[in-house]
């Protein structure tokens, strides 16, 4: 079981929102960081600007095609593929979001773990659910519904560690 892994020299690709302060924390451990976002606000643009160690990548997490091809982007950037993987951009209540909370942590998860063992390397996915995951609330039964999901996804690849040298974790703000 691997609980140490240290950021520094580490690649790291981070989708979306509460991710930034987990990209300021990365940066400042010394890793290199791909920040997988619709775009950039005026927090984030000043982290990428003049860092050759923090990279943009234009990304819709609901778009396969764009989430497939953020490791072809890691290894032109950065000639490598990520260490560690955060699947974090995710809100809303409606049927189009929970496709987007679920089913991207999900797609995600796979990218990582093919892209790890392509490369025989140990690597970490960080899954960002939510006390909604934990926890059903009336007024956001799709959310809670998604966050749920993830929570079965996080379970489910426990394994993967031993398996595979990936280690699947979650975090639950709220
Ligand atoms: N903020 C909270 O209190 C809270 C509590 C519990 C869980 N969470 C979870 O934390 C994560 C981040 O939430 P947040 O509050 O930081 O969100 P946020 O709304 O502040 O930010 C969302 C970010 O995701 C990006 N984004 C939205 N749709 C996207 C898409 N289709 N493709 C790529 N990027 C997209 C946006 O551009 C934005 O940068 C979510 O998974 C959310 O469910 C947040």
């Amino acid at each position: 079981m691997f609980g140490n892994f240290p950021l520094a020299g580490k690649l790291v690709a981070v989708t979306g929102g509460i991710g930034l302060a987990f990209c300021k924390l990365a940066v400042s451990s010394g890793a290199r960081v791909i920040i997988a976002d619709l775009k950039l606000n005026q927090e984030s643009e000043q982290l990428v600007h003049g860092n050759n160690n923090v990279s943009f990548y234009k990304c819709n997490v609901a778009n396969w095609k764009d989430l497939e091809a953020l490791v072809p982007y890691a290894e032109s950037q950065f000639s490598d593929v990520p260490d560690m993987y955060a699947a974090n951009a995710g809100v809303g209540e409606s049927i189009r979001h929970v496709g987007r909370n679920l089913a991207h942590p999900i797609k995600l998860s796979r990218i990582a773990l093919r892209a790890l063992w392509s490369r025989d390397k140990k690597g970490v996915v960080v899954v960002t659910s939510s006390v909604a995951g934990l926890h059903g609330h009336f007024s956001t039964p799709l959310y809670c519904t998604s966050k749920h999901g993830t929570i079965g996804l996080i379970k489910s690849l426990a394994r993967a560690e031993t398996e595979a040298n990936v280690k699947v974790v979650g975090v639950c703000p709220g």
